[in-house]
């Protein structure tokens, strides 16, 4: 059965370019599990040869093993903090750049592109979005979404950054110009400039440790001086060495600042 399993994720692996071997094993089988209950499958080396056999399976498999559900403001503390003690520092530069890490269908980025509104700074900010989940980044490219995904906004913000149409929601145009999105794995250093404020929240919860430390490293690379790091409220990395990169500046929202002077 081991040998079954590491078959198939060696394939997927191939396939999709989803590092399988770097995400915990047992929230990745629990996924793999959904996929092949819902082709009514028992076993691995069936799921791995129905997959041969059905390459549109790979579509819906990715789909599965990224889960992307995302809101506007999750965890609305963290956005309160880095409007009241962190954002004000961005006023006085004359460029500043987030990246929104892992940023599902664009609730996040475009979370910060609001708060960067609300601090007066909108017009110097550029914001990444990024994800390996091409069809997560289509819905965050079209920025339309259901009241859901706006459960923690009052409805005043929502009349302020959205036009409504049959329960549907579009951010506005000048939010939405200032996100950019990209396909991008975490694995990797991004295609663009170094960045003010990295925020990867509910995405390395579902890595193993070697994985976090190898993106904690690229973090720290791609953050500017002093730059600051936000991860999610879930995400406890003590012990992990490359955590000594940063200096906590509030502990209980997970917001980090990167030591030293590098680059
Ligand atoms: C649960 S969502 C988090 C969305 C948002 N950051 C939030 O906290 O609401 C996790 C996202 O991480 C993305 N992801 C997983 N592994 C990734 C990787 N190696 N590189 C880039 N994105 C990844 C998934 O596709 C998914 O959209």
């Amino acid at each position: 059965m081991e040998n079954s399993f590491n078959q198939l994720i060696n394939f997927i692996q191939e396939k999709t370019g989803f590092m399988c071997q770097l995400y915990k094993e047992r929230p990745l089988k629990r996924r793999l599990r959904v996929r092949m209950r819902a082709l009514q499958l028992n076993k691995y080396d069936e799921y791995y040869d129905f997959l041969r056999k059905n390459p549109n399976e790979f579509k819906e498999l990715v789909r599965v093993l990224t889960i992307n559900l995302s809101y506007f403001f999750r965890n609305p503390e963290t956005f309160e903090f880095l409007q009241q003690n962190v954002f004000p520092e961005f006023k006085d530069r004359s460029r500043v750049i987030f990246w929104s890490a892992g940023c599902a269908g664009g609730e996040e980025p475009y979370s910060l592109a609001i708060l960067a509104e609300q601090a007066g700074i909108l017009s110097k900010v550029q914001i990444y979005g990024t994800d390996i989940d091409e069809e997560a980044l289509g819905r965050a490219r079209k920025g339309i979404y259901n009241s859901n995904a706006l459960q923690y906004l009052s409805s005043e913000l929502i009349m302020r950054y959205f036009e409504s149409e049959r329960e549907q929601f579009a951010i506005k145009e000048y939010i939405k110009s200032r996100v950019t999105f990209l396909h991008h794995d975490l694995f990797q250093l991004p295609p663009f400039p170094h960045c003010d404020l990295i925020v990867c929240r509910n995405v390395l919860i579902y890595l193993d440790r070697k994985a976090q430390r190898r993106i904690l490293v690229n973090f720290n690379e791609q953050l500017k001086p002093t730059g600051y790091l936000v991860l999610g409220k879930v995400e406890l990395l003590l012990g992990i060495p490359e955590m000594k990169l940063f200096d906590a500046v509030n502990r209980a929202e997970h917001i980090y600042r990167k030591l030293g002077t590098g680059t």
